[in-house]
């Protein structure tokens, strides 16, 4: 039996103008009918076996991300509010601190709010495959077939089939975001993944592993959780210390260091909408290779994905180029540069 853990914070900012601070990615409907934290909640629930979900997101965003999973029809068995954002390590060691308190061996399933899968079935049965290796103490990824040198993600170097179980394989390197040209390379050369940034493991391995490799990061956030108080279904970790607890992804803190590593391949078909490229790939397109929203005019224009909002756009005589129109900002990017809009957002923040 898998305790979902579902993750809805993060900025999303590589999907700025449309995600915002007040508003990020996994709270927005981009495809489908419902915002990706909804899809994600209603995935974990299908599980058979799955226990009710613990969801970790910020006091900023609590009545939203409550209000969403109400409309969806789901009630989750806590909400984890931090006070300010410190990345996907601290925010799993306070699922796995909860969890822990009862069941040291729990099992997680650890599940981003920003991802499109298909294929229910597969999903099942990979899970249930990392679940047999995680009760042997491995930390459990899926790998993705990689189809592009895409440098946003992290890529995992398959190596043997673990003993004793039929579909987790030893993890020989995780390299998490490589630059280009090293992600090139990983796509040329044989038995790489891309890490799907899912994770199966018990509450017990997953805090001794950061335990080892991050123990300043598991003393916070301890700190905080020893601190903690509850309000109306929330649950409040104790703000000061979990605000001097560093700020890192659990693919640096841990994964790319322990030692108990595995992974299961996945095979359903799994998308990240992390960057307009990467929404683009999914979207529905035209014989063009266009994906449109909202009143737009075309001509001589391909590969592109234009969303007007607010306004009409029009686009002539351009290839590759995200155009995101929105009430009060508009966004111009050459998809190949879509992680390059982190930077835009950080001299936009700076300028306040
Ligand atoms: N609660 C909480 N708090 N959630 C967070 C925080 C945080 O501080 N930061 C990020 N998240 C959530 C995001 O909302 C998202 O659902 C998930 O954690 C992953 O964060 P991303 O910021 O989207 O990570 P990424 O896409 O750059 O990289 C990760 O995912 C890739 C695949 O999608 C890594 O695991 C890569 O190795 C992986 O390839
Ligand atoms: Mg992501």
């Amino acid at each position: 039996l898998v305790h979902p853990v579902i993750l809805s914070g993060g900025g999303g900012t590589r999907l700025w103008p449309l995600s915002r601070a007040e508003y990020p990615k996994q709270l927005l409907t981009l495809t489908g009918r419902e915002s990706m934290l909804q899809a994600t909640a209603l995935r974990a629930a299908a599980l058979p076996g799955a226990q009710t979900a613990i969801v970790v997101t910020s006091e900023e965003h609590s009545a939203l991300v409550r209000e969403q999973l109400a409309q969806a029809g789901c009630t989750p068995a806590c909400i984890c509010l931090e006070p300010q954002g410190r990345n996907t390590a601290p925010a799993i060691a306070l699922a796995a601190l909860h969890l822990y308190a009862t069941d040291p061996d729990a099992l997680m399933l650890v599940l981003p709010s920003d991802h499109l899968i298909e294929g229910q079935a597969a999903f099942e049965a990979a899970i249930a495959a990392a679940s047999s290796a995680a009760l042997h103490g491995w930390l459990c990824t899926f790998g993705v077939p990689p189809d592009e040198p895409e440098s946003g993600y992290g890529y995992i170097e398959a190596g043997s089939v673990i003993a004793g179980q039929q579909d987790a394989r030893h993890v020989n390197r995780f390299i998490e975001k490589p630059d280009l040209q090293t992600a090139r390379g990983l796509l040329q050369a044989e038995g790489y993944f891309w890490n799907s940034g899912m994770f199966v493991f018990t509450a017990r391995a997953f805090l001794e592993e950061l335990g080892t490799h991050r123990p300043e990061v598991l003393d916070a956030v301890k700190r905080a959780w020893d601190g903690r108080s509850e309000t109306a279904g929330f649950l409040h970790p104790q703000a000061a210390a979990f605000s001097a607890c560093p700020s890192i992804s659990i693919d640096y803190a841990v994964m790319q260091t322990t030692r108990r590593a595995a992974m299961v391949p996945a095979r359903f078909a799994w998308n990240d909408i992390g960057s307009w490229h990467t929404l683009w790939r999914t979207l529905p397109k035209d014989t063009d290779n266009n994906s449109v929203t909202g009143d737009v005019v075309l001509a001589d224009t391909q590969n592109s994905l234009i969303h007007a909002g607010h306004r009409l756009v029009s686009v002539v005589g351009i290839d590759n180029v995200a155009v995101i129109e929105t009430a009060d900002a508009v966004l111009v990017i050459n998809k190949d540069k879509a992680q390059d809009i982190k930077d835009v957002v950080a001299q936009l923040q700076s300028s306040g």
